[in-house]
């Protein structure tokens, strides 16, 4: 059997019932065997500021080393002001530092986003993107992935109950699998 890829799920909101963070977790299960997901919260992540590059606070070194040894970043993240959330965007900026360093040089990822709008977050999702570009980030490109009407797919425990979403995140995250493994060869 094939070795297992990882992937690292980036989530952009630190909300505690977040949709984005239920998303990520309902991908989990939806990913097939061939592709594990490891969902990194933003909580905690110190704001980037140049003066600590040469000390770097513990929770940059823990989150560097977790998206580094990953084979893939997959971001899921709700729109902020029609563009990424700041903690978003903290940590795409400490993740690409020290220059020359960055944890994202040439991983495939993907982008997620999510509103209980009907938008589904398009403005962030493209905004992202854009950094992605600069962060030679390979960026799965078909299908796009900008969910609307979020507010109703989960259930009280946070179960995904939209079938259609079920549906869609699945074909995906099966997409998204085959992306990263091309990039292995
Ligand atoms: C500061 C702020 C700005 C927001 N701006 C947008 C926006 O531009 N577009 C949008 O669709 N929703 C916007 N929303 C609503 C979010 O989509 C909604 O709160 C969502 O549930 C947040 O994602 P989460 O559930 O993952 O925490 C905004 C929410 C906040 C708190």
């Amino acid at each position: 059997m094939a070795s297992q890829l990882n992937t690292a799920v980036i989530v952009g909101s630190l909300r505690k019932e977040s949709f984005s963070l239920k998303l990520a977790r309902a991908l989990t299960a939806l990913a097939p065997p061939s592709l594990q997901l490891d969902v990194v919260t933003l909580n905690g992540l110190s704001l980037y500021n140049q003066d600590l590059d040469a000390t770097p606070p513990a929770d940059w070194v823990d989150f560097r080393d977790r998206v580094r040894k990953a084979d893939a970043v997959l971001f899921v993240t709700p729109e902020y002001n029609r563009s990424v959330p700041g903690v978003l965007k903290n940590a795409i900026d400490v993740g690409s530092r020290p220059y020359g360093q960055s944890v994202f040089n040439g991983k495939p990822g993907g982008v997620i986003s999510n509103s209980p709008g009907a938008l589904g977050g398009f403005g962030a999702n493209h905004h992202l993107r854009q950094s992605l570009v600069f962060l030679n980030v390979s960026v799965l490109q078909q299908p796009e992935a900008y969910i609307g009407g979020i507010g109703d797919a989960f259930d009280e425990k946070g179960e995904l109950v939209k079938t259609s979403l079920r549906e869609f995140l699945e074909a995906y995250i099966k997409t998204f699998a085959a992306w990263v493994a091309r990039h292995q060869q």
